[in-house]
């Protein structure tokens, strides 16, 4: 199958590179922004995506038969800031995408986040109706809306907060927190908080099953345990061997005495339904943090 990955120079979509090229089954192309990718075998695509000819011009180069969609602004405070670049890219992109698969005969995978709902009562169901509070959260609701609208055959993807080893010079919860706390700084991680964590190769592995199976309507694949941030925290601290105490907890009235949002913030999703339909095994937290310190870059 020839699939494109939108998106593939990502966190994310460079494990989903890896993963569908592993296979030798398919021909993988990837698409990136700013950062030129490595020399990897693949073939990869410059494409601005707040620009809609350069999406004509790449399906028509391409031909795909399968699209992983994973770009966007993915940054919730980058969104915010830059509000009109962020509905280009996150929804104005993903509409022409939508429609090109749809003209192209391709199966849309499209992913999306737990920040389309409001973070009131948390652990979503796939059928509850998405009501996002942030800018971030509104341009990826009004995406999955055009990839229903537009789309013939899709899939949305959603997930909760994605943990992994970023590429070089990037960030991610994980690493960053493991830094912190091998250098003996305290790490501030609120009670209240709520998600359920996903090692990037268990999203991928969802993914994948997608990309094969291209079983269509909205999933939900995120990891089983829906915990507190700091409950989070805790767990890699102990399973990198780290001194846990160095992990605070923090509440609502601790996070607004710093200045940040003291409204209810349970997200984290319900990924049962998704888990049967796909025949795929659900790991927790332990099993993610275990692959996560057995997947560890060497020194
Ligand atoms: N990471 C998480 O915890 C998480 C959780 C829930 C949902 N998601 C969703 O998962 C997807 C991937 O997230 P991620 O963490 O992998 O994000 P990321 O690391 O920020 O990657 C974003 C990707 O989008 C591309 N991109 C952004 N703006 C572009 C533009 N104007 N033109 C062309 N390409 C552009 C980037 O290309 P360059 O970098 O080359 O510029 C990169 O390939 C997103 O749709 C996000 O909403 C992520």
């Amino acid at each position: 199958m020839r699939i494109l990955v939108i998106g593939a120079s990502g966190f994310i979509g460079r494990y989903v590179m890896r993963r569908l090229s592993a296979s030798g089954d398919h021909e993988v192309a990837g698409t990136y922004g700013s950062q030129s990718p490595a020399n990897d075998g693949n073939a990869w695509w410059q494409v601005e995506l707040a620009d809609t000819d350069a999406i004509e011009r790449l399906f028509q180069q391409a031909q795909p038969q399968a699209v992983v969609h994973l770009a966007a602004i993915a940054d919730i405070g980058a969104a915010e800031r830059d509000p009109d670049r962020a509905t280009a890219v996150n929804v104005a992109a993903t509409s022409a995408i939508s429609r090109l698969c749809e003209q192209h005969g391709a199966h849309l995978i499209f992913v999306s986040t737990e920040c389309v709902f409001d973070g009131e009562r948390g652990f979503y169901r796939e059928d509850e109706t998405p009501r996002p509070t942030t800018h971030y959260g509104r341009t990826k609701w009004e995406a999955e809306q055009e990839v229903v609208w537009e789309a013939a055959s899709w899939s949305i993807v959603r997930t909760s907060i994605v943990y992994g080893w970023p590429h070089p010079g990037k960030g991610n919860f994980a690493p960053s927190l493991i830094d912190n706390l091998r250098n003996g700084r305290p790490y501030h991680a609120p009670t209240d908080v709520l998600r359920t964590p996903v090692y990037v190769e268990h999203l991928v592995d969802g993914i994948a099953r997608l990309v094969e199976v291209g079983h269509t309507g909205i999933q939900h694949v995120a990891g089983r345990d829906w915990v507190s941030m700091h409950e989070f925290a805790a767990a890699i601290a102990e399973a990198f061997g780290l001194d846990a105490s160095l992990v605070r907890p923090m509440d609502a009235d601790d996070r607004a005495r710093a200045g940040a949002s003291a409204r209810p913030d349970r997200l984290g999703l319900d990924c049962r339904e998704t888990m049967r339909r796909l025949n795929l095994e659900h790991p927790g937290l332990a099993d993610g943090i275990a692959a996560l310190r057995a997947d560890a870059p060497g020194p």
